[in-house]
């Protein structure tokens, strides 16, 4: 039963696939489409949905469009509600319209992931889950981690044999159980899910339908923060593709119920080095295929055999979109103007939206009334490896000489 604000209503979730149009009750345990082995996502609710702004939680502020009935705050790690910040002087430096950074890497574990997690937790706990569990190598195992320690429950992380020790750290200090895997990590994504359903074991990975939920509040927060308006463009990296498969539903959601006629052009954005959704859209292909030799820097967004690469090129298709490759250089480029013009650390992964912005201007007019928005999916902080690439000048002088140095240096 669900309170919508003037009566009680049965709500019963579902999951619907859309390359099929079958749908089935909620079960955490069963994502997939069993005739199209194509990921599912929670089947929009027929209730009335309006915006709460006056609540404290962004979960609580867009409840009516979530599937949770009830939120519990003290689970909430205070995710959300993050700034939408000019880029003036990227803006200025290469002719651009409005710019916009959507900050996503000051949310509690540094990255988008933990709106999605906010989300999967809540119901992971209103129905009685004690144990819950991720498939990750980076951002989404430490935002799990956290969550699932907030919340008190049993949490698993299982890694890939050759993680390196300071990305596994970054999750482990919340004490989860960590486990290194040796053997393909595409079967060990398929593995969790079946050993969770046996087990009662939630993993929340990153095509999961209520993780795809929270990252709708995205949308919702850019359309809110610019004043009741769709953006021109909205860029936005792309991996397993949970991420643009949600913001995309966000911005669906508000054309359905009336607040906006227009959609955004959605653009995904992949490193040429690991680029499988990129390449089939440029192909005109309605289904990727597996990228051979992933080598890329942006490691948090190399995955060969994306779980959610054929649903991001159905919807990107039937909704004004695009998927863009661009280079490491391109990337590296992109991650020092964010950080030196803008104050922004992003992660390689993220900076790609900036190099696609650059790159889409250069190839087609942009009017200056287009407003875009890059979503900054996470922070540099957790990819430092990248940074060692950078020749950063560092000064050196004695304290005595210090001042003559600093007259010297021009600062
Ligand atoms: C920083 C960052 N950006 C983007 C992505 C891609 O998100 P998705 O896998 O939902 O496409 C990830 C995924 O791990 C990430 O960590
Ligand atoms: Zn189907």
């Amino acid at each position: 039963m669900q309170y919508t604000g003037h009566s009680w209503v049965m709500v019963m979730d579902r999951l619907e696939c859309l390359f099929c149009a079958r749908r089935y009750p909620l079960d955490v345990f069963e994502i997939f489409c069993p005739f199209c082995h194509e990921p599912m996502l929670i089947s929009s609710t027929p209730r009335k949905r309006s915006f709460a702004l006056d609540r404290s939680l962004s979960l609580e502020k867009y409840q009516s469009f979530l599937p949770l009935a009830h939120v519990t705050k003290t689970l909430s790690l205070g995710e959300g509600d993050t700034p939408l910040l000019p880029l003036d002087r990227v803006r200025r430096k290469h002719h651009l319209p409005p710019v916009y950074a959507k900050n996503e890497t000051i949310n509690p574990t540094q990255s988008f992931k933990d709106r999605g997690t906010a989300v999967a937790v809540q119901k992971a706990v209103s129905l009685g889950i004690k144990s819950i569990g991720t498939v990750s190598t980076g951002n989404m195992a430490g935002s799990t981690a956290a969550y699932g320690a907030r919340a008190g429950l049993r949490t698993i992380v299982l890694l890939k044999a050759d993680t390196p020790p300071e990305k596994i750290r970054a999750a482990g200090i919340y004490g989860p159980i960590l486990l290194k895997v040796r053997g393909d990590y595409g079967e060990l994504f398929a593995a969790s899910l079946e050993i969770g359903r046996k087990h009662g074991i939630y993993f929340m990975n990153s095509i999961d339908p209520l993780r795809i939920e929270g990252y709708k509040i995205t949308g919702y927060e850019i359309f809110q923060q610019l004043g009741g308006r769709v953006p021109r463009y909205l860029f936005v990296p792309v991996s397993s593709g949970g991420h643009l498969i949600g913001l995309m539903r966000a911005f669906l959601d508000l054309k359905e119920e009336g607040f906006t006629e227009e959609l955004p052009v959605f653009v995904g954005v992949q490193a040429k080095g690991c680029s499988p959704v990129a390449r089939a859209f440029a192909g005109g292909k309605a289904r990727y295929s597996s990228f051979p030799h992933p080598a890329t820097i942006a490691h948090a967004i190399s995955n060969p055999a994306p779980p959610g690469g054929n649903l991001v090129l159905k919807l990107v298709r039937e909704n004004k979109g695009m998927v863009m490759a661009v280079t490491d250089a391109e990337i590296l480029a992109a991650q020092r103007e964010l950080a030196e013009l803008e104050g922004i650390f992003a992660d390689p992964a993220s900076a790609t939206v900036l190099a696609a912005l650059i790159k889409l201007s250069r190839r087609q007019r942009m009017s200056l009334k287009d407003e875009v928005v890059l979503v900054i999916t996470g922070s540099g902080l957790k990819s430092m490896e990248t940074t060692e690439r950078l020749n950063i000048p560092v000064h050196q002088t004695s304290l005595s000489r210090l001042e003559k140095a600093l007259r010297t240096i021009g600062a």
